[in-house]
């Protein structure tokens, strides 16, 4: 049956995760794939996850199924997460939500609802944007178009076009946006840019989708929200994808979470409803041991604080390793061309060179990046910036 299916390329960020561990030079870095490091190049566990993993294991109790949402208290806790304490629409009972396996899940159940609800939706997305997000929406069957977002000669944003693009987008027609941190490029809309995105929203009637994964690895957890608060405040159906594999470093145990605003709690039942059915459908429900220990540090003050420090640390950790690369390429090239980079946030930015200065970089130097040019700044380190930064001067 399968012989007629070609044989696939890995994926294009993945697939470097192999390539960089095959990689027998000591010297190698790993600017591929977006996870934390620390300076030692290590993805440690954090201390409240370790905390509330134990305290989870000593009180565990069964191991029975959890059911398609998930753990009630982690979805309550996200949902706090995302809106504020405080939110109208969860004042108002307009929020439901479910535990995912990772943004991911959250993004494909999105999709296979909408595809539900509006067989073949359009659904416009960054250009650029992150990779996977074509397949996560694609396959589930909506059609993908996209709007202008990042100029590769400037490295700035193409906000005005974004807009214009935008007011030509209407009902029935949904719009991915990134809450912060935007993955690939790094470059995320301001208070004022959002205000104004909100209202054309609101106007045009299009249905907001917001990917956020990243939270708290800009500005701060509360910052990095203005989006998504202020847009469910405004418009009146609204869908989040959030990941928890960042922030609290939980990647491989797959927990994120899709949380749905509706216009009335009437309505958002009704989503719940479709909600559990989809997941129901694709996956029954999520693991359990991701979401526990989320919940476990949302509900306890003392690890939420600790969760608070480790996450500042992370944030500060990054902010100063771009304050850092721009700085020591502007050294080494007396130029302001990398500039950029100190003005983006979380873990990516492009660095704009061509594809043969790519592969170069890999196969002379064993630094890998994405072949878009992007690389995860949490990857450099006191060991490794020199090397790097030497490196991407020989080949430019
Ligand atoms: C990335 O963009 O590198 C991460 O989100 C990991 C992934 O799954 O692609």
């Amino acid at each position: 049956m399968f012989e007629s299916l070609p044989t696939l390329r890995a994926d294009p960020i993945l697939g470097l995760m192999v390539a960089f561990r095959d990689d027998p030079n000591p010297a190698k870095v790993d600017l591929g794939v977006g996870v934390y490091r620390d300076d030692d190049g290590n993805t440690p566990i954090l201390a409240c996850v370790r905390a509330a993993q134990q305290r989870h294991n000593d009180t565990e109790t069964t191991k029975s199924y959890i059911g398609p949402p998930g753990e009630a208290g982690f979805n309550d806790s996200m949902q706090h997460l995302l809106f504020g304490d405080a939110h109208n629409a969860l004042v108002e009972q307009r929020v439901c939500s479910a535990q995912t396996p990772g943004g991911c899940g959250a993004l494909r159940v999105a999709a296979e609802l909408i595809n539900r609800a509006s067989p073949g939706a359009k659904i416009w997305v960054s250009e650029p944007t992150w990779d996977n997000h074509v397949p996560l929406l694609g396959d589930a069957g909506l059609s993908i178009a996209t709007y202008p977002y990042f100029n590769r000669t400037d490295s700035e944003l193409r906000f005005d076009e974004m807009m214009a693009t935008l007011a030509q987008v209407g009902s029935g027609d949904l719009v991915l946006l990134h809450g912060c941190c935007h993955n690939p490029c790094g470059v995320d809309l301001d208070e004022e840019q959002w205000t104004a995105l909100t209202e054309l929203t609101a106007k045009q009637g299009f249905t907001p989708v917001i990917d956020i994964a990243y939270q708290g690895l800009s500005k701060g957890l509360q910052e990095d929200a203005f989006g998504v608060r202020l847009m469910a405040e405004k418009i009146p159906e609204l869908l989040v994808a959030s990941s928890c594999s960042k922030n609290f470093g939980l990647y491989r145990e797959r927990v994120g979470c899709l949380a749905i605003v509706s216009d009335s709690a009437r309505t958002s039942k009704t989503v719940l409803s479709q909600m559990l059915n989809v997941i129901r459908g694709i996956y029954s429900m999520p693991p359990n041991h991701g979401g526990a220990i989320v919940k476990m540090i949302l509900q306890d003050p003392a690890l939420t604080q600790q969760w608070h420090t480790e996450l500042a640390q992370m944030r500060e950790r990054i902010n100063g390793l771009r304050d850092r690369l721009a700085s020591m390429l502007a050294v080494r090239l007396d130029s302001k061309r990398f500039d950029f980079i100190r003005r983006q946030r979380g873990m990516f930015s492009f660095l704009g060179i061509e594809k043969d200065q790519i592969d170069r970089l890999r196969n002379e130097f064993s630094i890998y990046l994405v072949d878009s040019s992007r690389i995860n700044v949490a990857g450099l380190n006191s060991h490794n910036i020199d090397y790097t930064c030497d490196a991407i001067v020989a080949v430019l």
